[in-house]
């Protein structure tokens, strides 16, 4: 029997999860389809429980609702990925248990080091955003032996908040994890990885970002990517000169062909399917 699965957020229209997915099938040979739910923010544990019900085997997770798909699984069943970003990505059912990941930050990890070949560990890495963007791929970021990992959030509060929450969780960073306010930015030596996790590239604002941040050989990624062209923060980078800048297109295969191995047990070749949402 094919099996079913599905994208579930609000907004999901936009989701290119299903194409994704659908791509991935066909080259795996695996029976299923995969199709868009849009999620009721009333009583969106109601609608996971009555897709479980409908037969679903499992669920991609987006905004708004990743921290509640996290709580829908038990302590047992929540891998430590979900746990140390607080939410989850994925889910899958079996009978009653419903198992949660997050695909996120190993998303990240896969393309920044695998596809694009970014070296993480030793390097300088500043993180803008203190969201639910940046909790995802910080415990990943930080396994990969950073010599420093910076915060640099518009409120400060927030990201101290996050960091103190999440520092306990995070394996040891090198150079250790910490918090800048935007004005600080001014005063830091340059850095190997600028990463955009801030939603300002949504809203298409731009980001304090002085020159000084990047030397020449300096990468910059954006979480986020446009339909059409960069991102403004990706524009921004190019302006100050950095050569490698790359949008979060990747990532979202990646973190797919993640979620596709914890259900289906195989992971896809992820380069044709990004070649052809590229395209
Ligand atoms: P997400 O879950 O997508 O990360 P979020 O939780 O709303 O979304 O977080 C958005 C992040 O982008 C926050 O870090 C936010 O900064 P504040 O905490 O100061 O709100 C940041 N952000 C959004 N617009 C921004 C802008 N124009 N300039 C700088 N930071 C911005």
């Amino acid at each position: 029997m094919t099996d079913r699965y599905a994208v579930i957020g609000h907004p999901v229209a936009h989701s290119k999860s299903p194409r994704i997915h659908a791509a991935f099938a066909a080259q795996t040979g695996q029976d299923l389809v995969y199709d868009r739910v849009e999620g009721r923010v009333a009583d969106f544990e109601a609608q996971v429980r009555e897709l479980v019900a409908q037969g679903l085997r499992g669920l991609n997770v987006t905004l708004p609702f990743k921290e509640r798909a996290l709580a829908l699984a038990g302590a047992q069943t929540r891998s430590p990925a979900a746990v140390v970003a607080g939410a989850a990505n994925t889910l899958w059912f079996e009978g009653e248990v419903v198992h949660a990941d997050n695909t996120d930050g190993c998303g990240l990890l896969a393309d920044l080091q695998g596809r694009l070949g970014w070296p993480l560990a030793g390097a300088r890495i500043l993180v803008l955003g203190a969201g639910g963007a940046v909790r995802g791929i910080l415990g990943p970021l930080a396994a990969a032996h950073p010599a420093c990992l910076q915060i640099c959030n518009r409120t400060l509060d927030r990201a101290q908040q996050m960091v103190l929450a999440m520092g306990p969780l995070l394996p040891s960073s090198g150079g250790g994890l910490s918090v800048l306010e935007p004005h600080q930015l001014q005063h830091q030596p340059p850095f190997d990885l600028v990463v955009n996790g801030t939603s300002a590239s949504l809203s298409g604002e731009t980001l304090t970002l002085p020159p000084n941040l990047f030397h020449r050989h300096a990468q910059a990624y954006d979480l986020a990517y446009r339909a059409e062209g960069p991102t403004v923060f990706m524009e921004q980078a190019r302006a100050a000169g950095v050569r490698h800048v790359e949008d979060g297109l990747g990532m979202l295969v990646e973190q797919a062909a993640d979620a596709f191995q914890r259900w289906r047990g195989v992971r896809p070749r992820t380069a044709p399917v990004l070649a052809a949402l590229r395209a």
